[in-house]
């Protein structure tokens, strides 16, 4: 996390049923979310303090919880009273929205322990705004094997994979890890991606190796409203290596532009008008959409 994504100590979440401020909130080490890495979780944008794909980023955290047998605590409206009043407890006009579920706390046994209620808990940070600039010129990425398990469409928080790669970016001064496994692209440590080759935008088929995010399902809307053909099929290391142009997508990063892959210039090594008629659309769509 950069700096000015950090909570302050006084940044107000939420814990299981009470608001209260960063600083005070304590959970037990026997928690299995600290033991196991055992829950889910989601990152949810808000713009000027509406809620960005609400509806969707809840569900997905229905099927997340469902997917790993833990308790939904709340139905899609509690969820989405809590991350309003969570967004109205802090400061800034547009945030991001934490949302974690572990399974509880219990003595430590791999087996689900019976009788333990979930551990909710939820914060806001400043949304990280990406300067113009680095827009502008893209970013660069690395490729690496995808080493991670097979249940990635489920949005856990054992991300002991995607944090490793992404640290090998961090460590080649790159923004995101984009991963490889058999030959295929699946997605990058903590975004989509997506290949455009003449004129046509592909994503990877949508299965249990991957996170479907939600700007997924988003600019499959936005390539019918800005009239972009897209394809989701397997796409292969080389098409990824010769692509017209590369793109990023998550929560955080909306619609991001790859210029340099492994240290080498995609295309021209300037971001490409299709990454430029989707961040335009996603922008509109913002406006449009939030609630
Ligand atoms: N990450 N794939 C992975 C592995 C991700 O972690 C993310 C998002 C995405 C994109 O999903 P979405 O469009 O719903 O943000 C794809 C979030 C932002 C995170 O972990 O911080």
């Amino acid at each position: 996390m950069s700096r000015n994504m950090t909570p302050t100590d006084q940044s107000e979440c939420y814990l299981n049923g009470t608001f209260q401020a960063l600083a005070q909130c304590q959970v037990s080490v026997l928690d299995r979310g600290f033991i196991f890495g055992d829950g889910v979780y989601e990152v949810i944008p808000v713009y000027g303090r509406r809620v960005f794909r609400a509806d969707e980023h809840l569900a997905r955290l229905a099927r997340s919880l469902g997917a790993v047998g833990i308790k939904n605590p709340g139905q899609a409206s509690d969820w989405l009273a809590l991350v309003r009043e969570l967004i109205a407890r802090n400061e800034p006009d547009d945030q991001c929205v934490y949302i974690q579920v572990t399974r509880g706390v219990a003595r430590r046994d791999h087996a689900f322990p019976q009788g333990v209620e979930p551990t909710v808990f939820m914060m806001s940070f400043p949304f990280p705004h990406i300067p113009e600039q680095k827009r502008a010129e893209g970013v660069a990425c690395i490729t690496a094997p995808d080493l991670r398990w097979r249940n990635g469409h489920i949005k856990s928080i054992s991300l002991l994979g995607n944090v490793l790669a992404r640290q090998l970016s961090a460590e080649n001064d790159a923004t995101e890890t984009i991963l490889i496994r058999d030959g295929l692209l699946t997605e990058a440590s903590a975004s989509n991606v997506w290949v455009v080759r003449n004129g046509r935008l592909a994503a990877p088929l949508r299965d249990h190796d991957k996170l479907e995010g939600i700007r997924v399902g988003l600019l499959q809307e936005l390539c019918g409203v800005v009239g972009i053909t897209l394809e989701f099929r397997p796409i292969a290391e080389w098409e990824l290596r010769c692509a017209d142009e590369i793109l990023l997508t998550s929560a955080t990063k909306e619609v991001l532009p790859v210029t340099t892959l492994d240290g080498q210039a995609v295309s021209q090594g300037e971001p490409g008008p299709v990454a430029a008629a989707l961040y335009k659309a996603y922008q509109e769509a913002k406006i449009r959409q939030s609630r």
